[in-house]
């Protein structure tokens, strides 16, 4: 049974596609998946059934990834533990849990690269244009800073960071979000651009915060980034009422996370999480707890 992580960004979505760093945590829940060598190739993901040539996104997206890989068909059986379009990197899970559980046949075949240029060719097919942060956090784990020219970077975390993430609206395309930035860019491009760099701003001072332990400092950036994700139009009022939810009940920093345009928040708690989840419930929010451990980026459920 192959496995691979879901992701929370912390602070730079929708920047890093246009050449920023973003920092991204990978997160426990994701996907799971089981692969046996059959013809045609086919992909039973939950109740869907995707059969190669049917014509379906889902299709297309796993032909486009069994070609990278060159091993021929395969039947693949997939369980996702994410909500779809809510920004915690459900697609790019897929690709790496389909290309990890397809590799694992193939003893001699696999590599992380061979996994990320396959979960690649998936994602591509759904986003157009991804900047390769979702694969690279669903692939690797951890606390993680990513650019396109640069990768990943792992970032050491001195303190605990105690994550709680809600669900504030209906699923939003990704691919829609990254177009519509675009959009500004080619007719607002100067102050888009002004905004893309400040939001690169925040990322760098997140990082400092991250590897020196300061939980308040790194609250405000997020803050400051769900301001300026605002003014891109990437917010909604769902996530606007959901963030202050979170800063009403002690959250150090609040902000939308992934592509913005419905799906989730993400809000740093100061401790103990359960303030801040029983806000969330009490305003009709479904939500979770996640942690990241210091030092090491590893992750707790
Ligand atoms: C989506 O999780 C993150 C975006 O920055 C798109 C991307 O980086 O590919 C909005």
């Amino acid at each position: 049974m192959a496995q691979a992580n879901g992701k929370i960004i912390l602070l730079g979505e929708h920047a890093v596609v246009h050449g920023f760093d973003a920092i991204a945590v990978g997160i426990e829940r994701g996907a799971r998946a089981h692969a046996q060598v059959a013809a045609p190739a086919r992909l039973q993901l939950g109740h869907l059934s995707a059969v190669a040539g049917d014509g379906s996104e889902l299709s297309t997206a796993y032909e486009a990834l069994l070609t990278e890989l060159a091993l021929g068909p395969h039947h693949v059986q997939v369980e996702l533990e994410l909500p779809p379009g809510a920004g915690l990197g459900a697609s790019a899970a897929l690709g790496v849990v389909i290309a990890r559980a397809v590799l694992e046949l193939h003893p001699r075949a696999g590599s992380s690269a061979r996994v990320l240029a396959a979960a690649g060719a998936w994602e591509r097919v759904f986003h157009g244009n991804p900047s390769g942060i979702d694969v690279a956090a669903a692939e690797r784990g951890g606390c993680l800073l990513f650019s396109r020219s640069q990768g990943v970077r792992v970032i050491p975390v001195a303190r605990e960071l105690s994550l709680v993430v809600a669900l504030a609206g209906a699923p939003a395309s990704t691919r829609q979000m990254v177009e519509q930035v675009q959009q500004q860019l080619d007719t607002r491009g100067e102050i888009v651009q002004k905004t893309l760099e400040a939001i690169g701003a925040l990322v760098v001072n997140a990082r400092l915060c991250i590897e020196s332990g300061d939980l308040p400092g790194l609250g405000q950036l997020m803050n400051l980034n769900q301001m300026l994700l605002a003014g891109l139009f990437l917010s909604t009022e769902g996530i606007e009422r959901a963030c202050a939810v979170a800063r009403a009940a002690g959250a150090l920093g609040a902000k939308l996370t992934g592509a913005g345009g419905g799906g989730a928040v993400v809000a740093l708690s100061a401790g103990d999480p359960e303030s801040l989840l029983s806000a969330f419930h009490a305003a009709g929010l479904p939500c979770f707890a996640t942690r990241v451990l210091p030092s090491s980026g590893g992750l707790a459920p």
